[in-house]
């Protein structure tokens, strides 16, 4: 009898948090999303009300530490971009399912999921940048004028964007072609003023340009495309520059001129005929 219980107490206990963990089901697909040090950590599936997550961050290595607005809650996203703080660092981040919060739970060992590691200066994407075309009065010369896009991040109160942090490591990656054709150049700068001589005068031209980190691993050098700009084309018929409505109505207006013009100058002459005429009848009249 004695001989029984302990191993039946070990089943009751053993069924009592297996039935509990079982409860809180893992998360899934923990993965990092991150555009100019904006870092969102998401992961499946939504939690039912029976239990909630929790995410638990450190620097490979180091200590776990939890964001304030990620703990024992319902979403499925938890904004970590002011809390990896180091940027050269790497991170991983563990979800737990625990019990919702004001629940309470005996457990200490909740189920978690781990995110692939991420480390914010090598990972991070680049947003599409902003750019101004310029093209020279000589027409020989055409300038891009590239304006860096803004992290998330601050430094003494000013919005940090991707020059402050990548320094001269941040270049950017201009592919260009006439408007007419495909094929594509490519031209690589390391400042935001390009100047690009090589171009046909007169042509039409058209811009992409995209932020290019040669130190960073191949498939994580390029940014996001920025929206195509095109430079105006100096050789365009007359038709391209108006439309045929236009057009049509302009030739309408001169020849309805030319017409009235033609019409007054008849009616003139014939007057003038009339009146010579006269003239001529009135002439030998007098003599006699
Ligand atoms: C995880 O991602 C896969 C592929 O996107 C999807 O099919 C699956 O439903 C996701 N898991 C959950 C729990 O939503
Ligand atoms: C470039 O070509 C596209 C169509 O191919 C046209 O819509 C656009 O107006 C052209 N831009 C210039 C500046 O000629």
């Amino acid at each position: 009898m004695v001989t029984i219980r302990p191993p039946a107490l070990f089943i009751v206990f053993f069924l009592s948090t297996h039935s509990a963990s079982g409860s809180y089901p893992q998360a899934q697909n923990v993965t990092w999303k991150s555009t100019n040090f904006k870092t969102i950590l998401s992961w499946d599936p939504k939690p039912s009300a029976d239990y909630s997550y929790t995410v638990e961050f450190s620097v490979v290595g180091g200590n776990k530490q939890r964001n304030p607005h990620c703990i024992r809650f319902s979403a499925t996203v938890c904004d970590l971009s002011s809390s990896l703080t180091d940027l050269n660092a790497c991170y991983t981040a563990d979800v737990l399912s625990e019990q919702p919060l004001g629940a309470s739970s005996d457990i200490n060992e909740f189920p978690y999921t781990s995110s692939p590691r991420f480390c914010p200066y090598k990972d991070t994407e680049i947003g599409k940048p902003d750019f101004k075309l310029e093209v020279n009065e000589d027409k020989k010369k055409t300038t891009l004028y590239v304006t860096d896009p803004l992290t998330t991040l601050f430094k003494d109160g000013q919005q940090l964007n991707i020059r402050d942090i990548f320094s001269d490591q941040l270049q950017y990656k201009v592919t260009y072609r006439k408007n007419k054709s495909t094929g594509k150049k490519v031209y690589n700068s390391k400042t935001n003023m390009i100047e690009l001589t090589d171009l046909d005068p007169g042509e039409s031209y058209c811009f992409n340009i995209q932020a290019y980190i040669p130190s960073r691993s191949v498939d994580k050098q390029l940014g996001e495309l920025s929206q195509t700009q095109c430079s105006k084309d100096d050789n365009q018929t007359i038709f391209e520059v108006y439309s045929v409505g236009v057009i049509t109505a302009t030739i309408f207006l001169i020849l309805l001129l030319i017409g009235i013009i033609i019409a007054v100058t008849v009616v003139c002459c014939k007057r003038r005929n009339k009146a010579l005429k006269r003239g001529k009848e009135g002439v030998p009249l007098q003599d006699v």
